[in-house]
């Protein structure tokens, strides 16, 4: 054997190892087997069957669940928002994390016990920073014609607007809204109250929605059992109870799971190589920017 043979094997030696290693170092290679499809379209989807979800929308930097926040998330690239809803006294559905208005508001007291017109009075900028000072409290409706041709939506009902009836309530108020913007396709409800994913279903059966992952109302069923159970979407857990186990069990059925929330570099990474088909992180841009390097990496 000559030396030419003998580097040839070698090289050919090389490129065995560089592609056994990117095999074991790219998360996205992995992400990539376990793709399956989504159960709501995106915008902009460009097919790798991953969402970007901004979490109250761009969270870290805007105060969350404002039209700033939805706004910011959509400029740097975020595919979804995800929000949170309750009702007013009025029975309007507002977009607002808290039960009570006292940490994000200049209000006090229950949102439930504010009707629209009071709670529009009230300031959701200024506790986060003096440059978001008078930022309202947004209706569903305000975000969703925000929304509309431009980003998908998790709608996360809140739980203490949930009641044991499936009609006339926050599901129902919530997806008339929906069907009134014709963005049907583009919405995933979740909600940590299973009578709410059982509602929807009863309502229609084609709205898409996720468990939110609550233990007490799990008991002993598994995110499979419970999935099918509920006829859900989707399986939305925190990045803590993702494990292995449960990431094997999701690829297997054949459901999505949609990871919150998810903030460092090293977790976004660590989830997406674990099969995560979306993450909800309050800071978008830096996903986008984890995701888009993990493909660059897969392609080159
Ligand atoms: O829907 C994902 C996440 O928002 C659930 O937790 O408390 O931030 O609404 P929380
Ligand atoms: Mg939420």
């Amino acid at each position: 054997m000559n030396l030419r043979e003998l580097l040839n094997i070698g090289k050919l030696n090389i490129h065995v190892f560089l592609v056994v290693f990117m095999w074991i170092c790219s998360p996205t290679i992995h992400a990539q087997e376990q793709m399956m499809d989504l159960p709501v379209s995106l915008y902009s989807d460009n097919r790798d069957g991953f969402v970007i979800i901004g979490h109250r929308g761009a969270s870290a930097y805007h105060p969350e669940n404002t039209m700033s926040a939805f706004r910011a998330a959509y400029e740097m690239g975020a595919e979804m928002i995800e929000l949170d809803v309750t009702l007013s006294k009025d029975g309007i559905p507002v977009v607002i994390h808290d039960e009570t208005l006292d940490r994000t508001t200049t209000g006090q007291g229950s949102v439930s016990d504010h009707t629209l017109e009071e709670l529009k009075t009230l300031d959701a900028g200024s506790w986060f920073s003096a440059e978001h000072a008078g930022e309202p409290i947004p209706t569903l409706e305000e975000v969703l014609e925000f929304a509309k041709g431009k980003i998908s939506v998790n709608i996360e009902i809140k739980t203490e607007a949930v009641t044991d009836e499936a009609w006339r309530g926050i599901e129902q108020k919530a997806w008339e809204l929906v069907k009134k913007y014709e963005m049907e396709d583009y919405i995933l409800f979740s909600s940590f109250d299973y009578r709410a994913i059982a509602h929807l279903k009863k309502i229609n059966v084609d709205i898409a929605a996720a468990l939110l992952y609550e233990k007490q109302q799990s008991g002993n069923r598994t995110p499979s059992e419970l999935v099918e159970g509920y006829n859900a979407d989707a399986f939305n857990c925190s990045y803590r109870q993702f494990s292995k186990r449960w990431a094997k069990e999701a690829s297997e059925a054949g459901f999505p799971v949609f990871v919150y929330t998810v903030n460092s570099e090293r977790l976004m990474r660590k989830m997406i190589k674990r099969g995560a088909s979306g993450i909800f992180s309050d800071k978008p841009d830096v996903l986008k920017k984890i995701v888009e390097n993990l493909w660059k990496s897969n392609e080159s």
